[in-house]
């Protein structure tokens, strides 16, 4: 994260002593890239080694599922049971070595702490809210918000209501675009958010309780479980760049042109070969002579993933909310037959949806198989004789229209 945060005490140097009722505490250096990467300095009131008991290791086994034919596939995730809890609850799509993509529906709460040893998360929350109580303070959430958690983090979620989730986890760091950024790390002019819109950990609760807590970590393509005497969340203070936030796709300001532009206008975070875009409701392409939905386009390198969030999507046959897209690296794809058409003259689209593009395959899932609808790639030969889909259904205002494909 490009800005500095402190919460609680912390010393007035780092590497000095700090000691609270005469006890030294211990300063713990969470870093990226070494010691020359972003990183926080916690201070705790144990050593986060002492571990009381190694509970078992359990892989994490994937099932693959590979389809006898290439072709574009729409998920409907919608009706997905609720299982499980924010951790064992994630039911895995698609995923590469960059990037894993889960739907999760929790429903039980989490008797334990969770820490990814290995990478980075996004969570998006589809529907729900709460808190995510994490070993830096509080991280309250709602509907809309990307709940970023950085590796290392002890969290806990404390949810509110019924829950949707979308989960990116990645063994790469998720940053704000670097070219969002001026090179002392702040978000320029021009970029679709700012600062502001960028929200740390609120309240820092230090917690003096003994007993037995399951701390469980992915870690080496497993999870492993310690169990440790004491609350985790001992750290009487820390500061530096890694912490955990939320940003609210909400608060993404989308950028319009006179005719259409390209997906990056939409970026919201990188990855590591990979990229997440927010798509918001927006006034569409002005010119007189545009056409306000993409160009076919061939994802030659790349496969594009699009999670669709809320809005109409009469324009979009099958696509309902919670409906997953993905076209996959080495097939053009682009509007169904007579939407171009169709979205000639609409000037806005109240749609929101997250898309994923990845720049290598993405494999999926047996999971995925029960979701497929298995005719979606039909979708562009449907109608081809008249060229016109009688069913493409916007508004006069463009509110049904799907601005992005
Ligand atoms: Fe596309």
């Amino acid at each position: 994260m490009p800005f500095y945060q402190r919460l609680g005490d912390v010393p007035r140097k780092r590497h000095i002593q700090f000691r609270e009722n005469g006890t030294l505490l211990t300063e713990e250096v969470m870093g990226l890239e070494g010691f020359t990467g972003n990183e926080s300095i916690l201070y705790h009131l144990q050593s986060p080694c002492r571990v009381m008991e190694l509970d078992g290791f359990q892989p994490i086994e994937r099932k693959e599922w590979v389809p006898d034919q290439h072709a574009h596939r729409h998920f409907a995730t919608f009706d997905i049971k609720p299982e499980g809890d924010e951790i064992n609850g994630r039911r895995l799509l698609m995923w590469n070595n960059d990037v894993e993509i889960s739907l999760c529906r929790p429903t039980t709460k989490m008797d334990y702490f969770f820490r990814n040893g290995e990478g980075d998360e996004v969570v998006f929350v589809h529907e729900g809210g709460g808190v995510v109580e994490t070993i830096f303070g509080d991280v309250p959430y709602k509907e809309g918000d990307y709940v970023v958690i950085p590796r290392g983090t002890t969290y806990r979620f404390a949810a509110e209501g019924p829950q949707r989730y979308l989960v990116f986890e990645t063994p790469g760091l998720i940053e704000i675009p670097r070219r969002y950024r001026n090179q002392y790390g702040q978000i320029m002019e021009g970029a679709p958010y700012y600062h502001r819109d960028i929200h740390p950990p609120t309240e820092l609760h230090t917690v003096r309780e003994k007993g037995e807590f399951p701390v469980k970590v992915r870690v080496r393509g497993g999870y492993q479980t310690y169990v440790v005497d004491y609350h985790p969340f001992d750290v009487v203070g820390w500061d530096g760049f890694v912490f955990p936030w939320t940003f609210s796709i909400h608060d993404f300001e989308p950028i319009t042109g006179r005719i259409h532009q390209p997906p990056p206008s939409h970026q919201t975070f990188q990855g590591q070969n990979f990229v997440i875009c927010s798509f918001c409701p927006r006034k569409l392409d002005f010119d007189p002579e545009a056409v306000p939905i993409p160009y076919h386009h061939s994802n030659l390198q790349s496969e594009e993933m699009i999670y669709y969030v809320s809005g109409n999507f009469g324009s979009r046959k099958g696509v309902e909310v919670g409906s997953i897209t993905l076209h996959p690296s080495g097939l053009p794809h682009g509007p169904q037959p007579g939407l171009a058409e169709k979205a000639i003259g609409l000037h806005e689209t109240h749609e929101l949806a997250v898309m994923c593009d990845t720049f290598n395959p993405l494999k999926l899932t047996r999971f995925a198989k029960d979701l497929d609808d298995g005719v979606y790639w039909q979708s562009w030969y449907a109608n081809a004789e008249s060229g016109v889909d009688e069913s493409v259904d916007g508004d006069a205002s463009g509110a049904g229209l799907t601005s992005h494909l």
